[in-house]
């Protein structure tokens, strides 16, 4: 069958306005699949530390590593992880201190907490062993669908189709995809036609080479701005470009909802250097990570102090720190403690005094992080 060519090429026989969505992955999949694998082989990434294996344990510590972060930045965590924790069971009987102490800085710590459930699950439910199937990886903790899909087709060469923001870029460009993925219809329609693109023969071989090849597309030539179509190993087929305007897709009109939240944070340091720090709870903002008291306002910290250490608190300049979904305004609140005065300051509990030398070790979140450095 002819396939789109050139710009404007609206007379191609496969184009979104005469096809179903479903009749035009049917018609682009098997020069799209053997085009991609191809170009993978040749020019896509193949030294990563996590790529050449098919150790499960492996592939899907990358994985919940690579989401949300830059390669670049995964690369270091990925080595020291694998030193300190070499398989799932080091890293299922590890204190969860010390596991979300090696995640501190790549943030989204939710991930970490998953992280170690997720090797104890696999160590108490399936001996050890990750299951071999999407459907059954996506029962563990911190498993969606489409790293479900990423292990399945790494490690165990399913047919399977990753979804993720770069994977979506490529598919929607490719077939000029105009539904809005706001829709979870239209979601689906999109996962449908990433499964009828995926392989069909040699599954063994091309299954990982397709999804790595997919990704690596992504990442480095189908760029959200910009993408580098000359470069590209399917320019002849992508109906996005044909149509002269492939950043148009993927259409998704939702914008994110983003709040702002003011924090005033008591920042109590002992005189030799100690500073208090409080685990947060699991769940909520830097849920399970050693933080210093948070409090709703300066009223409110201010209340939690005698009048006689009052007058010694010194405000820090106010900072913004930006999380997914919400700015925070922090607020910190320095108090310098004489060494008699220590046992004055009546603090929580569930805090305890940790010298400079913890402080490394320690899970904190990264702007507690910055203000102690
Ligand atoms: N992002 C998610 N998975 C990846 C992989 N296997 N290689 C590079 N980037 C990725």
């Amino acid at each position: 069958m002819a396939l789109a060519r050139t710009r404007g090429a609206s007379a191609s026989p496969i184009s979104p306005e005469t096809l179903s969505p479903d009749a035009t992955a049917a018609a682009l999949a098997p020069a799209f699949a053997h085009q991609l694998v191809c170009w993978q082989k040749s020019h896509g990434r193949h030294s990563l530390p996590w790529q050449n294996t098919r150790d499960p344990y492996r592939v899907w510590l990358s994985e919940i590593m690579l989401q949300q972060t830059q390669v670049a930045t995964v690369l270091d965590y990925y080595t020291r992880f694998l030193q300190r924790f070499p398989a799932v069971a080091d890293l299922a009987a590890a204190p969860s201190d010390e596991v979300l102490g090696l995640w501190s800085g790549l943030g989204y710590y939710s991930r970490a907490r998953n992280l170690h459930r997720c090797a104890q699950e696999v160590v108490r439910l399936h001996g050890g062993q990750f299951p071999q199937t999407a459907e059954l990886l996506q029962t563990l903790p911190g498993i969606g669908p489409s790293t479900a899909a990423a292990i399945a087709s790494f490690c165990f060469s399913e047919r399977v189709a990753i979804l993720d923001g770069n994977v979506k870029r490529v598919l929607t460009r490719l077939t000029a995809f105009s539904g809005d993925l706001a829709s979870s219809a239209q979601e689906r329609t999109l996962l449908a036609m990433a499964t009828e693109l995926l392989p069909r023969r040699k599954l063994r071989e091309d299954m990982p080479r397709y999804t790595q090849g997919i990704m690596d597309l992504g990442a480095t030539i189908c760029t959200s701005r910009q993408p580098s179509c000359l470069l590209c190993p399917v320019q002849d087929l992508c109906l996005g470009r044909a149509s002269g305007a492939p950043e148009r897709f993927p259409v998704k009109t939702r914008k994110l909802k983003r709040s702002a939240q003011s924090l005033s944070l008591l920042w109590a340091e002992r005189a030799d250097g100690a500073v208090w720090l409080e685990r947060r709870p699991a769940t909520g903002i830097w849920g399970g990570l050693y933080c210093f008291p948070v409090f709703t306002s300066e009223d409110e910290l201010l209340a939690a102090l005698p009048a006689a250490l009052q007058g010694q608190l010194r405000a820090v300049p106010p900072f913004v720190h930006v999380l997914t979904h919400k700015d925070l305004r922090l607020s910190p609140m320095r108090l310098v403690l004489p060494a008699r005065q220590t046992r004055t300051l009546r603090l929580p509990a569930d805090g305890a005094w940790f010298a400079r030398a913890d402080w490394t070790v320690l899970g904190l979140p990264a702007p507690i992080r910055k203000l102690l450095d």
